[in-house]
């Protein structure tokens, strides 16, 4: 039977991969799932975490009959992987900081990540900086109050730049750092306030490109897209549905997870 590719993330986070993969599926039928009613992943226990993460995709996927889960979300997917996959009878694509393509494009072989706290301590991510960025020097910076600006930004305020700034700073602090890696799915949509923030030249690297791609690869039997695509949420309310219709999605409707 075929089916939509879900995404999911903690919040609108996710939706910062809908372009390239509407750009690389457009006939896709896509259903975005988001528990927002536990936002923010980011600061909160692993063991919590896992079976929060395990129980609403198990909820999303039977709810959305999808063919592939799309894990948009770094917080979830350097921690549950592996448990989403013995759990779930669907392939699951992940997301997880982009380490290796920053480190290819460094010249100065300084790189940043902007991430959760709950990811930039993650021993997921410490093995991916030793796999590919053994030359980098690597500076961590947690910036989880960026999710809410995010939030916020989706939801039709205008983010703080001064949280920005103060969060980002400790990337700026050094001038040899050429390249951030936004480890967090919220962060690309924020892209702009970012480089402002950083008062020079700086290339923002992100995993949407290549989600999308591994999706071309791991998806089959799609559904075609008609009319708009269907959300899910733990607490719908106007604000998601505003960022919703923003990419296309229509009204979130209520996600039960059992
Ligand atoms: N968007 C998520 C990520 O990629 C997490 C945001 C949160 O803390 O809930 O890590």
């Amino acid at each position: 039977m075929s089916g939509p590719i879900l995404i999911f993330d903690s919040g609108v986070g996710g939706l910062s991969v809908v372009p390239p993969l509407r750009h690389h599926l457009p006939d896709a039928a896509l259903v975005y799932a988001c528990d927002n009613a536990m936002l923010p992943y980011g600061m909160r226990p692993d063991d919590w975490l896992v079976e929060r993460i395990l129980a609403v995709c198990e909820a999303a996927v039977a709810a959305s009959g999808c063919c592939v889960l799309v894990v948009a979300c770094n917080t979830a997917s350097t921690l549950a992987l592996d448990a989403l996959r013995s759990h779930l009878t669907v392939p699951v694509v992940g997301t997880v900081p982009a380490i290796k393509p920053a480190a290819a494009l460094s010249v100065s072989r300084h790189i940043g990540l902007l991430a959760t706290s709950a990811t930039v301590a993650r021993p997921y991510t410490d093995r991916l900086i030793e796999a590919f960025a053994r030359d980098c020097r690597v500076t961590r910076v947690a910036a989880d109050p960026m999710v809410r600006e995010a939030e916020r930004f989706l939801a039709g305020e205008e983010p703080d730049q001064a949280v920005i700034d103060a969060v980002t700073a400790p990337l700026w602090e050094v001038d040899d750092l050429d390249t951030v890696v936004l480890g967090c799915t919220h962060f690309p949509l924020l892209g702009e306030r970012i480089v402002a923030a950083a008062h020079r030249p700086v290339q923002l690297v992100d995993s949407g490109e290549a989600i999308a791609r591994r999706t071309v690869q791991v998806a089959n039997d799609m559904a075609p897209r008609t009319g708009l695509d269907q959300s899910l949420a733990t607490a719908p309310d106007a604000r998601l549905c505003r960022a919703m219709a923003t990419f296309g999605f229509d009204e979130p409707r209520l996600l039960i997870v059992g």
